[in-house]
């Protein structure tokens, strides 16, 4: 079990939100500690973790062995899984052990999501449960109870830059009518200065950012942009 992930939890403590999260699939690889520094110093709430399996989405990324480093790096640092795999069930173990706080797994590759919620907690990390945007909102409504996280995909996750599908805001009024105030509606994909206003308006409270934040030499703007826009 990781033991940063049972310190603290960023996303069900109260806390201001929005709660703003880079996604470092964006950031220069050869730099990848600087990058994250320089978020994290630039007001970044927490790390997103993309990690893909080349069958989920046609993408490879990363995995626990970057987890494992950044945890080494950034210990009181909250790190956020989010796991674009086939069976997300059999990484667990592994992300717990290499110091996720948040692991979140698809709807879509996940044939028992109520003992997949039972065996993130149990490993000591926070729990999410995430909806791409082709897929019907009632097949997430029966499971949300289970979670700290749902994360409603704005893209078609596999890569970032793409452009932002508005067809998904009709979810998250129906997902945040029925979430406890301790649970989190996490936004991803496509979000930038142009979007995240809708997307806070809906009422997410977590906003995702890869392209937005990485592609500006200015982080901490780019952060605060997304924050109070
Ligand atoms: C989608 C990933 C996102 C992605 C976001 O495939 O889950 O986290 O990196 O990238 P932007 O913010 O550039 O759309
Ligand atoms: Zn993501």
């Amino acid at each position: 079990m990781s033991t940063a992930a049972v310190e603290m939890s960023i996303i069900t403590a109260p806390t201001t939100l929005p709660l703003i999260a880079p996604s470092i699939l964006s950031a220069d690889f050869a730099n990848l500690g600087q990058e994250c520094k320089a978020v994290l110093e630039g007001g970044a709430d927490f790390l997103h973790l993309d990690v893909m399996d080349g069958h989920f989405v046609p993408n490879l990324t990363m995995g626990e062995a970057l987890c494992a480093s950044l945890r080494k790096a950034f210990p009181t640092t909250y790190l956020d899984a989010h796991l674009m795999v086939e069976q997300p069930k059999s990484f667990i173990e592994s992300f717990a052990s290499a110091g996720a706080n948040l692991f979140t797994g698809h709807i879509e590759s996940s044939d028992d999501p109520i003992e997949m919620a039972r065996a993130i907690h149990d490993a000591g990390m926070d729990a999410g449960l995430a909806i791409n945007p082709p897929t019907d909102v009632e097949e997430i409504l029966p499971y949300i109870e289970y979670y700290d996280l749902i994360l409603i995909m704005s893209v078609n996750p596999g890569f970032s830059g793409q452009a932002f599908i508005p067809e998904v805001l009709e979810k998250v009024t129906l997902i945040s009518e029925r979430l406890r105030p301790s649970q989190r509606l996490q936004m991803d994909g496509g979000i930038g200065p142009m979007t995240v206003g809708s997307a806070k308006e809906a009422g997410c409270d977590v906003i995702v950012a890869a392209s937005a934040i990485f592609s500006t030499n200015d982080y901490a703007a780019a952060i605060e942009e997304l924050r109070t826009a």
